[in-house]
């Protein structure tokens, strides 16, 4: 069955499908908008498309289908792979044809459902593909299995076409507490893969697996990205073919028998999400942060400002210290106090308590009321640390069911951080944490979920197989029931830090911690290159302490507030031993956040490229570009003295805007204003000269930072 060419359009970029003459759906175009096309238009863009028939290759025309098969000739790596028990099947490479398609439109954009069918390989294969109107590429692949034994799936892969601009590759790494390092190389005839095998994405997960053209930066230069909704396994790669093709992949990362789908049974893959910009790694930004925002489960009306005790008290969990705590937190303006890890059952340090989830009497005799109180009395909401998924050796849950504890039926895995994780596919543990934890929100008045998940998993089976795709399933379905239970709850995913971020936890949860590096320097970087998916509102950054407990790096609170500034802001250390002067400098900080996160939560993110990498330079800019905020730090010392112009980016180029400098005056390291840019009084400039020209500042000091404020006038 053939169909129609199909042409979606979003956002600055086009999508183009047609049916082939053999009858498969191919992908044309993906990239930047083709315009409205008629018919004629179409046909004849198409036909400039059509690969050209080699020499000494395959006699007819071959398009590359949009699940690249073998039997189209494709040298890559192929999209579908798996076996048959039994080797009942002649065919071990499916090749589906016979393709159906049927286009929808709905609130998210258009989309087109592709259903094809290998009746030999006995797969049957749907692929859904849409477009939403800011430009985010989505698809999503199901798997039936319409054989007559078992399929053993090994690998469901989408698989995209990007422009021949693409020439360089950027992707990320990291370890724990300095995660999303960016890496770049140039792409060869060669396949390049990120993967993740840990059971969840990882500190060195690579979030988004970007292509583009030559030095493309954030704020100029064509790029295609990838990025896989999935917490769990799976790979991204860029692969060129000598056919002169380059092709970004996505999918799960299947191991050997994980998957095995009995007749008539079906696996669904994650989605994929996929933006091209013309315009730099800053479209990229914008059509991500659309989606997330779209699919975040009901946006808290306010996202408050946050006191963590980890840093501030760790596992010292004395009543009378946390109250303190709290009652100077309120003083500061701060809204919400999360009490972290050491609450519950034999938790006095890493070693013990993990899967007792009843608050330790010995620590809170009158359980959590007293200190919930206290904090509510003060004006604030109360929020708490759990980490469901994992089991210390010495608790009383891995006592009384050892076999819970997830391993591979050799030995069991070594221990991480002295604890192993729970199997929740285990009868029996997902309904043990169910109740803890719906036990713990019906009894207390907790307003916000940290949800931690502090190992890889290592070697996962449940009952003779691969366990992590379940695991990842039974996880969502835990986080899916507690929604359900209490739907005024927040819930942050945190994984030591950023080791649980993706597009799909994101769909059920509101916040993310980053890092635990909360060390501005660290922080200014990594959450540039996190804000490549996470809006701001939903990316967690906390002022710490003076001497940073992850690097040991002395900053001014002045640097630290800055870096936490455009995010969802909180405080991560402890208050009360701040001196009056320091106390009124955060103080003055967390009123200018209130003043910021007005244009956060619906605002654009924007990065600034800039020739000495010594600057940072991080944008909101409001819905309307009537108003925006920068912050401007220095992560070295800078090569020139003064530093060269800044650009602004993102204004309306026509508009006259007023900037001023909002930095609170006395927190400069210098100690006074003099050197400020602009001096009282702002200046008014055009968006085209801010954004173009730029803006030329005087401090020139390493690690510091300024706030500069755009509005129209
Ligand atoms: C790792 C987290 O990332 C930290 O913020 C803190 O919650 C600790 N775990 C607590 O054990």
């Amino acid at each position: 069955m053939s169909f129609d060419p199909i042409h979606l359009r979003g956002g600055g970029t086009s999508l183009l499908l047609i049916s082939t003459p053999e009858g498969f759906p191919a992908y044309v175009h993906w990239g930047a908008d083709l315009g409205a096309l008629e018919a004629d238009a179409l046909a004849g863009y198409i036909a400039l498309r059509e690969p050209a028939v080699p020499t000494y290759g395959y006699d007819k025309t071959q398009w590359v289908p949009i699940l690249p098969d073998a039997l189209s000739g494709y040298s890559g790596r192929l999209a579908l792979e798996g076996e048959r028990a039994g080797n009942s099947h002649a065919v071990p490479r499916p090749a589906p044809r016979q393709w159906r398609a049927t286009t929808r439109e709905s609130a998210e954009g258009s989309s087109v459902e592709l259903l094809g069918v290998d009746d030999v390989a006995g797969w049957q294969v749907t692929v859904t593909i849409g477009l939403t109107e800011h430009g985010v590429l989505h698809t999503r692949t199901v798997v039936r299995n319409v054989g007559p034994d078992a399929l053993h799936l090994a690998a469901v892969r989408t698989v995209l076409p990007v422009g021949t601009a693409a020439v360089e590759a950027l992707d990320l790494t990291g370890r724990w507490a300095h995660e999303r390092v960016p890496q770049r190389h140039r792409i060869n005839q060669a396949l390049y893969e990120r993967a993740s095998r840990r059971g969840r994405p990882g500190h060195d997960s690579s979030l988004m697996l970007t292509v583009g053209s030559a030095s493309f930066g954030f704020e100029s230069g064509e790029c295609w990205a990838v990025h896989v909704a999935w917490s769990g396994n799976h790979s991204t790669y860029v692969e060129q073919t000598p056919g002169g093709e380059t092709h970004l992949g996505a999918g799960e990362l299947l191991e050997p028998g994980e998957v095995v789908l009995e007749p008539g049974q079906e696996y669904t893959g994650p989605r994929v999400l996929a933006a091209y910009s013309g315009q730099g790694l800053n479209g990229v930004i914008a059509a991500m942060h659309s989606w997330l925002r779209a699919h975040e489960p009901t946006p808290p009306a306010a996202r408050r400002i946050v006191l963590n005790t980890w840093e501030a008290t760790y596992f010292d969990q004395r009543t009378e210290r946390l109250v303190a705590l709290a009652q100077r937190a309120a003083k500061l303006g701060i809204e919400r106090f999360v009490l972290d890890d050491g609450w519950f059952r034999g938790r006095r340090s890493d070693n013990a308590g993990l899967g007792d989830w009843q608050i330790d009497t010995d620590v809170w005799p009158d359980g959590l009321s007293p200190l919930i109180t206290a904090v509510r009395e003060a004006g604030m909401d109360f929020g708490i640390w759990v980490e469901p998924e994992m089991v210390n050796p010495d608790s009383d849950l891995a006592r009384r069911h050892p076999d819970w504890i997830l391993g591979g039926g050799h030995d069991l895995p070594p221990l991480w951080r002295h604890q192993q994780v729970l199997n929740l596919q285990a009868p029996g543990a997902f309904e043990y944490l169910l109740e803890c934890l719906d036990t713990l929100l019906a009894e207390n008045d907790i307003s916000f979920v940290k949800w931690d998940h502090n190992r890889d998993l290592t070697d996962p089976a449940h009952a003779g197989k691969p366990a992590t795709h379940g695991q990842v399933l039974a996880f969502y379905r835990l986080l899916d029931e507690l929604r359900q239970r209490h739907p005024g709850v927040e819930i942050e995913s945190c994984a030591s830090g950023g080791a649980r971020i993706d597009a799909e936890v994101l769909t059920r949860t509101n916040r993310v911690w980053a890092s635990d590096s909360i060390d501005p320097l660290e922080r200014y970087r990594l959450q540039t290159w996190t804000s490549l998916v996470v809006p701001p509102e939903m990316l967690g950054s906390h002022v710490g302490s003076a001497i940073a407990h992850t690097s040991g790096r002395s900053s001014t609170i002045a640097y630290r507030a800055a870096a936490a500034l455009l995010f969802h802001f909180g405080v991560e250390c402890d208050i009360n031993k701040l001196s009056e002067a320091e106390a009124e400098e955060l103080a003055a900080w967390i009123a200018l956040h209130k003043q910021v996160r007005k244009t956060r939560d619906r605002g654009r993110l924007v990065v600034g490229d800039h020739p000495d990498p010594a600057l940072s330079i991080t944008g909101l800019i409001s819905e309307d570009q009537s108003e925006a905020w920068y912050v401007i730090a220095t992560l070295d010392t800078p090569h020139a003295q003064p530093p060269r112009p800044v650009r602004l980016p993102g204004l309306a180029p026509d508009r006259s805007y007023r900037v001023s400098n909002r930095t609170p005056a006395h927190t400069q390291p210098r100690g006074d204003a003099t050197h400020l840019w602009p001096p009282a009084g702002g200046l008014v400039a055009t968006g085209r000269a801010l954004s173009g020209a730029g803006v030329q500042l005087r401090a020139t000091m390493p690690q510091c930072a300024e706030v500069l404020h755009v509005e129209t006038i």
